[in-house]
């Protein structure tokens, strides 16, 4: 991996360093100061939750693990890292900087967070300072200056190609993952047992995933961020639906199987044909595309998909315009990704911020961007039988043109996503889930 990311990471290098000038000059700035962050303490208590370094640190630098580090970028120098390598004999300390992208630095060791500040360009400097509060360094604090992080934010959207390297390898991550939880499933074990088939495929704990793993039996599908893990397994398991990622140096995938349990026909065909929209979507990820417009074209697709299982009657348009299609696909298509699971600039207008609105009645979308080259966005349609949406439905005129007794032959199978992880290219799109699992 380390082979393939060295020749790439000068280039992403010069890319960040080219974006922060221009930023900088935008917001009236001489420095880029960005901080790794501190962990978050609990409490009333002397643990911390788990540390995650900001998305901008890790933007520059494969270092997930440098609690209290800095990155100081000053235009027309060579980019300095400040990193915090404590004398602790109670945990473990941040290895000492090593790999292909050290040469690219200047690296300075300081063995606590105080001292880390003053190897910092001066308060009062004209210091554009990006992260998170920093209780621990007064006069440090972070002041994300609006300017610098809309132009900063709307680049993060276009992805060079070490950081799509390093995509791929948390898509393989996660598919190989998603290979060894399939097979704990058709071996009957419980909700749990699967989670920890799945950490030990993916060999990462659960901090260190971008997301809490959606591990579902049954009707448990139903419910879209289900994260409980029943201990126990179900007496019958029918069907599986499981949304889980996995991490490369801070990038993110974010992965979504369904399946049927042998036997189950019915509820397979329609993983079926959800299976064939969600390709059909994902194959419209390209240059010019609204996504906002392909998320309503899946409701289309979607209401067609009821009416071939006989779930519905009436017309796709008749579908959408009362809310039917909304009953069982109540979420947006997919979001960006890329350093967050839900990545920045979803709804940017432009390199200056702004907002582009979501289409009336798609309260949930996550992206409202037209598609570029350098894009990597979830193509993620799901179709559920949800007790409460289902029940808002019951009382309207549109209700006899629904099988309900269908449905309640569905509902005990909870529901359908299918999630792939897309890059928009000048052509045909890279889809690096489908990718990944074709090898894992
Ligand atoms: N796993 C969260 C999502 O699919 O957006
Ligand atoms: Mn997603
Ligand atoms: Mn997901």
């Amino acid at each position: 991996m380390h082979d393939r990311l060295a020749p790439l990471y000068p280039q992403h290098l010069a890319t960040l360093r080219e974006r922060a000038d221009k930023a900088l000059a935008l917001g009236g700035f001489d420095h880029l100061v960005i901080a790794a962050g501190m962990p978050l303490r609990k409490f009333l208590d002397d643990q911390d939750y788990p540390f995650v370094a900001s998305p901008h640190f890790r933007h520059w630098l494969p270092l997930t693990d440098a609690p209290g580090s800095w990155i100081v970028y000053t235009p027309g120098h060579k980019p300095k890292l400040v990193f915090l390598q404590p004398k602790d004999y109670w945990h473990v300390v941040p290895d000492a900087p090593s790999g292909y992208w050290v040469e690219h630095f200047d690296i300075v060791i300081v063995r606590n967070a105080t001292d880390a500040v003053a190897h910092l360009p001066a308060a009062g400097s004209r210091r554009a300072i990006i992260g998170p509060e920093h209780p621990l360094l007064p006069g440090a604090e972070a002041n994300n200056p609006p300017a610098v992080l809309d132009f900063l934010h709307w680049y993060r959207s276009y992805k060079t190609p070490y950081e799509l390297e390093l995509m791929r390898e948390a898509s393989r991550i996660g598919t190989r993952a998603h290979r060894a939880a399939e097979q704990a499933f058709r071996e009957g074990k419980s909700e749990f047992d699967i989670q920890l088939a799945y950490l030990d495929a993916a060999r990462q704990n659960d901090a260190e995933l971008p997301y809490s793993n959606i591990v579902c039996l049954n009707e448990h599908g139903a419910v879209l961020h289900y994260t409980h893990f029943d201990r126990r397994p179900p007496g019958q398991s029918r069907s599986f639906l499981i949304d889980a990622g996995a991490s490369a140096a801070g990038y993110a995938s974010d992965i979504t199987r369904t399946y049927a349990a042998y036997g189950h026909t019915e509820f397979q065909a329609l993983v079926d044909s959800m299976d064939a929209a969600q390709q059909g979507f994902a194959a419209k990820v390209r240059a010019g595309q609204s996504y906002p417009d392909l998320h309503v074209h899946a409701h289309h697709v979607i209401a067609n998909v009821l009416r071939e299982h006989g779930i519905i009657r009436m017309s796709a348009e008749a579908a959408l315009a009362g809310g039917v299609t909304a009953a069982f696909f109540p979420h947006g298509l997919g979001h960006p990704i890329g350093l967050q699971v839900h990545d920045v600039a979803g709804f940017q207008q432009s390199e200056r911020g702004g907002t582009i609105p979501r289409p009336e009645g798609h309260p949930y979308l996550r992206m409202t961007r037209v598609l570029e080259p350098g894009m990597v966005v979830t193509i993620e349609p799901g179709l559920y039988f949800i007790d409460m949406l289902l029940d808002e439905l019951r009382d309207q005129p549109l209700a006899s043109d629904i099988h309900w007794a269908k449905i309640d032959f569905f509902r005990p199978y909870g529901g359908i996503r299918i999630e792939d992880d897309v890059v928009c290219t000048d052509g045909a799109p890279e889809n690096l889930t489908r990718d990944a699992f074709a090898v894992s």
